[in-house]
Parts: C-alpha cells; sequence; structure tokens
C-alpha cells in the first residue's frame, strides 16, 4: 500500500483522512508517526484556504524527507460574509485545548447569528488538499465543499469543531452522523477522493506533477 503522510496535528483530520484514503489504497501516517519530529510549523499566512495547504505540504514534506498531503479547511457562513473561513480554528481566540477552543467558536458563531432566520444561515465546509513532494515541488491539489446551515443549538457527538452546529441535507447536523456518513458525503472526503489517483497511479502512469484538480 502507498504510504503518505498527513500534514496535521489535529487527531480527527487524522482518523478521517485515515478512513478515507484507505479504501482508495493509500496510507496515512501521521507527523507523530515518524521519526525526526517534532517538526517545526509552519507559520500559516497565506490568506486562503488553498496558499495555507501549499504552505503546509511543501513545508513538512521538505522537513520530513516524505511525500506529504495536507489539508486546509474552514466554515463559511453566507450571512457573515463567509466568516470565520481561514481563520476558523482560531476564531474565538487561540487560548486553551482544541476542545476549549472549538466550544468557544461555536458560542461565538452562534451569537453572531442570533436574531437569523434559518433560511439565511446557509454555511459551507471547505477544505483545500495539497500534496508535495520532498523537492518542495507541488504534486497535486483539490478542493471539497460540503453545503448545509448552521442551526440554533449544538446537537450530535461526533467529529469536532463546528460539527454539532452544522445542519446538513437530511436535518442532522455532522456531529450525528456517523464517521462513515460524514466522510461519504464532507469537504474532506471529496477533497481527497478527488486527490487519490493522482497520488496512486494505476502502475506505469506517472501522477502528473501540479496537477490541478476542480
Ligand atoms: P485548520 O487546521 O487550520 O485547517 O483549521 C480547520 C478548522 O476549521 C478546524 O479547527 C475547525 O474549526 C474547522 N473545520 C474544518 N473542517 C471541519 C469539519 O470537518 N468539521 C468541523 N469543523 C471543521
Amino acid at each position: 500500500m502507498k504510504e503518505l503522510l498527513a500534514a496535521t496535528s489535529n487527531p480527527h483530520k487524522l482518523h478521517e483522512l485515515r478512513a478515507i484514503f484507505a479504501p482508495l489504497g493509500v496510507g496515512v501516517l501521521g507527523l507523530g508517526d515518524i521519526p525526526g519530529g517534532p517538526f517545526a510549523e509552519p507559520i500559516e499566512d497565506g490568506g486562503s484556504f488553498e496558499s495555507n495547504a501549499r504552505i503546509k505540504a511543501v513545508a513538512y514534506a521538505r522537513m520530513t524527507g516524505r511525500v506529504c498531503v495536507a489539508d486546509d479547511s474552514g466554515l463559511e457562513v453566507l450571512a457573515l460574509g463567509g466568516a470565520p473561513g481561514v481563520d476558523s480554528a482560531y476564531y474565538a481566540g487561540r487560548d486553551g485545548t482544541r476542545a476549549q477552543r472549538d466550544a468557544r467558536n461555536n458560542a461565538k458563531l452562534l451569537a453572531a447569528l442570533a436574531g437569523v432566520p434559518e433560511e439565511q444561515r446557509t454555511a459551507r465546509f471547505v477544505c483545500s488538499m495539497c500534496a508535495a513532494d520532498p523537492d518542495g515541488s507541488v504534486l497535486a491539489t483539490s478542493r471539497g465543499e460540503f453545503t448545509g446551515r448552521i442551526g440554533f443549538e449544538a446537537r450530535g457527538v461526533n467529529g469536532f469543531g463546528y460539527d454539532p452546529l452544522f445542519v446538513t441535507s437530511d436535518g442532522r447536523t455532522s456531529a450525528e452522523l456517523s464517521d462513515a456518513e460524514k466522510n461519504a458525503r464532507s469537504h474532506r472526503g471529496a477533497a481527497a477522493r478527488a486527490m487519490a489517483p493522482i497520488l496512486a497511479p494505476t502502475p506505469g502512469k506517472r501522477p502528473g506533477a501540479g496537477s490541478v484538480l476542480p
């Protein structure tokens, strides 16, 4: 099985990426699985999901000497002009544990949408993915989206981040979906599946260097 390094310190993303890539014949290692760490975190100052994914993939591929896939993702809420967007992880500040930040982010999002009616609470998760070679070249990029709306209270215990507030097309939040259901519908699942044929090509075919996928 081909193995990729996932450039993330988020255990939830790593768990999802492993489950999404496994049926595609691609194994996923985390930064903690390889010797030489801890690795210096690159500054994500690209200003867009695409450029932040590229910054992370290239930096970790160079540092580790391995083909590396990075996911940069977040939530865009139409009524908030696309916020929290690239600031999704730290929407309500950088202090505390991941779980504390998620809880504060969700509280801030509900407050920002107070009084906004259901039909104006449209939102989407976006995931940009980038795979880079240890020489610093980009092997492939992809993007996935997951459309829904922001609910009025948190529901569900699965997933992470804004999942308890993100109401999907069937009325359940993404925290009420099973892992398999979320991965089949999510921004991360779509981006990873778009990337897989490039990263694990059929024998005899060379990956398209610098390919940009829809
Ligand atoms: P990143 O690690 O800079 O890409 O930040 C991603 C942030 O976006 C996470 O910390 C979450 O707040 C949010 N996010 C991204 N994907 C998801 C998801 O699948 N569910 C819930 N929140 C997500």
